[in-house]
């Protein structure tokens, strides 16, 4: 019988291409994200390139009952979930003080509390199973403070610890956890963190292709790694910042990532 991976945010972005890599491989599919119309255009993209069969619930992890709503779905459906991506986030651009509070505590949710409202009762059915995989979208931007995204950053810091503590707790019972941390990828993301002015998305060029960012993600997931930085300049990134003082690393991304024009 095929096996089943569960991704959120599973129609755009690296999320869209880690569904493809798993179609690729005969997985069923079950994808959510907030908008229909979009899950729709992915399903038929999905079954017509691999012919799996892909169910798509409509879910906005914003909401604190979200994550309980879709495992509920999921066990309703009578369907045993065998890998899990947590790739659901988004971040918000500009100075913390002047940001509205509710969207940055609404990204909280979606990246933080979401995901581990989602993990629980999943590596629970794992832990009873004695299998299962999980893969949780990180960032680099785990690895160091972030002036202009200071909300999001924590929460990719969040994420990256939660993922190596669980994975130290159930590496005896037949469970991987990995965490993917990609660099600045070329996706939506920057439209929706309202980011576009930022030096860091001002040259196409030097944005990762989100194909290549998932594949390292899903060959890392396959191998039961803990972690993977995809990308020679991201790894580099990570490597000096381990050895550099916090707050000379926040100075420096202030820098990297203010306006290309200071109008503000
Ligand atoms: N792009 C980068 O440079 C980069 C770098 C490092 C890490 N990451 C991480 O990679 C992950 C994927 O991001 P991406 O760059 O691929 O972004 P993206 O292209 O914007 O894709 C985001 C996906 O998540 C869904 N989503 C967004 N908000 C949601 C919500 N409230 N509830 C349910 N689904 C939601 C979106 O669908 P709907 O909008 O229809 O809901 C979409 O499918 C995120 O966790 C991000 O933090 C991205």
């Amino acid at each position: 019988m095929n096996k089943t991976a569960l991704i959120t945010g599973g129609t755009s972005g690296i999320g869209l291409e880690l569904a493809k890599l798993f179609a690729k491989d005969g997985y069923k599919l079950i994808i959510v994200a907030r908008d229909q119309q979009e899950l729709d255009t992915t399903q038929s993209l999905l079954k017509q390139q691999s012919g799996v069969e892909v169910i798509t619930i409509a879910k906005d992890l914003f909401n604190p009952e979200s994550a309980a709503e879709l495992y509920a779905e999921v066990r309703a459906k009578g369907i045993a979930v065998d890998v899990l991506v947590n790739n659901a986030g988004q971040g918000q651009y500009g100075h913390f003080a002047d940001a509205d509070l509710q969207r940055l505590l609404a990204i909280i949710q979606l990246n933080v509390s979401s995901l581990v409202a989602l993990t629980h009762p999943f590596l629970n059915d794992f832990i009873a199973r004695g299998e299962g995989k999980i893969l949780n979208l990180s960032s680099i931007a785990s690895k160091v403070p972030g002036p202009w995204q200071a909300v999001y950053h924590g929460t990719k810091a969040f994420v990256q610890s939660f993922t190596e503590s669980i994975r130290s707790e159930v590496k005896d019972k037949g469970i991987t956890v990995t965490a993917l941390l990609p660099g600045v990828t070329d996706t939506d993301f920057f439209n929706k963190a309202d980011m576009n002015s930022s030096k860091v998305v001002q040259d196409k060029d030097q944005m990762a292709d989100p194909a290549d960012v998932a594949k390292d993600g899903y060959d890392a997931l396959m191998s039961g790694d803990d972690m993977i930085v995809s990308g020679m300049k991201n790894k580099m990134q990570v490597g000096m910042a381990a050895v550099t003082p916090d707050s000379m690393l926040a100075d420096s991304m202030k820098k990297q990532q203010e306006p290309a024009k200071k109008d503000k």
